[in-house]
């Protein structure tokens, strides 16, 4: 074995991706969650691909005693990736204590466990949504970080801030912070993919949910955008390719030789800008299925247009996103399908 990893938020949508690409890379992975926004039944998926079940704590981040017997009964963590947060916009406007308490302290707690027991490095889960929208396009790392349109992206700020400030304090770790764009699609054996619960905020899981019936009709958010066809653009980035980028940046903070800079930032996008209405014809073309939709309002908050210039990752970090928007499209189905034969 490489060595313990602890993933925080494991059995998430994009925890339980990583702790499969971590163990097919040979790491150890301890993998946390409190399980307030997925179930222990990912685990048998991560199981089931990789013959590996990881040893798993059912644990909240905020709770001290919990994080610090975490790491006492696991010595030699050396590496932590954090993707626990609570991550629905909407609900963070509705309820912002909540967001800046859970998001903001669990980052805290995890990393003054790190300092006690030596843990060489954390890879933490940031978001294009700290560049608002961009006035330069495609987006690189230097782009001016917005006044966050939400709750939820003021904590993504912030966070990024608390790791600043504790780094330049002379932490004695490391840091990247991957700031993600439109993560998509699911693992390629459908065992594991992102959990319907309760009513999709996001495009895909609702536009997958129309197309099985689900849902009745996908409500396209404006196409009287300043762009090619009117809706938005965004970046979707398959979600195994996303996973792919975090077990290089946790092998990039443990080889001595790599990481130069204690603190790096890296975008992880496609480098790609595709619109509602083309990602809803592609979806259409690749899986033979209609999903109905109208066109409605605008939804507040959202920005016009944003996609990464991912150079800095592709040249740094050795990686590029490979999947093709119709695969990760498909994935996605074959999910959706999987998911709706269980119910
Ligand atoms: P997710 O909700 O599927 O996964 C987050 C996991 O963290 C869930 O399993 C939840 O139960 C757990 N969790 C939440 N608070 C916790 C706590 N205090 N202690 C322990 N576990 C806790 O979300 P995701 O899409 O996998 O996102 C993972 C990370 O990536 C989040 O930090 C999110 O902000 C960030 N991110 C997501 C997207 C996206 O579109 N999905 C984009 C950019 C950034
Ligand atoms: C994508 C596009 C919508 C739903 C959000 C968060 C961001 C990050 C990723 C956590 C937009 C349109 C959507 C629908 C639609 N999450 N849409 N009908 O808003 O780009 O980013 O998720 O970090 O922080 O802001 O993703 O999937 O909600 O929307 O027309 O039913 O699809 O208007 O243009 P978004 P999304």
């Amino acid at each position: 074995m490489k060595g313990k990893i602890l993933v925080t938020g494991g059995t998430g949508y994009i925890g339980s991706h990583t702790t499969v690409e971590l163990i097919n890379a040979g790491y150890e992975v301890i993998s946390m969650d409190n399980l307030s926004n997925s179930n222990i039944e990912v685990l048998d998926g991560i199981e089931a691909i990789t013959g590996i079940r990881p040893k798993f704590y059912e644990a909240d981040c905020n709770d001290e005693a919990a994080v610090e017997r975490i790491f006492s009964e696991n010595p030699g963590i050396v590496g932590l990736i954090h993707f626990a947060a609570s991550k629905a916009v909407g609900e963070s406007v509705q309820k912002p204590l909540l967001y800046y308490r859970n998001n903001l302290l669990s980052l805290i707690v995890m990393l003054e466990a790190m300092e006690r027991h030596g843990t060489k490095g954390i890879v933490f889960s940031s978001s294009c949504t700290v560049y608002g929208q961009p006035e330069v396009l495609p987006v690189t790392e230097n782009a001016p970080v917005q006044e966050a349109l939400s709750p939820y992206g003021n904590t993504k700020q912030i966070n990024e801030e608390i790791l600043r400030d504790a780094i330049y304090a002379g932490a004695p770790y490391k840091a990247i912070r991957l700031r993600y764009f439109n993560p998509i699609g699911a693992h390629s054996s459908a065992l594991i993919g992102e959990l319907p619960l309760g009513v999709p905020q996001n495009l895909i899981p609702y536009l997958t949910q129309t197309a099985a019936g689900i849902r009745q009709e996908l409500s396209v958010f404006g196409d009287d955008y300043n762009t090619p066809d009117g809706s938005c653009i965004r970046d979707y980035i398959n979600v195994v390719d996303l996973a792919k980028a975090h077990v290089i940046a946790i092998e990039r903070i443990l080889d001595e030789d790599k990481q130069s800079e204690p603190l790096e930032t890296f975008n992880i996008g496609t480098g790609r800008g595709v619109s509602v209405l083309e990602l809803i014809n592609t979806f259409e073309q690749v899986t033979g299925v209609k999903v109905p939709h109208k066109i409605v309002g605008r939804r507040e908050g959202d920005i016009e247009q944003v996609w990464a210039n991912p150079k800095h990752a592709n040249e740094v970090l050795g990686w590029e996103a490979k999947e093709t928007l119709a695969d990760t499209l498909k994935s996605a189905w074959a999910w959706q399908e999987r998911i709706t034969k269980k119910a």
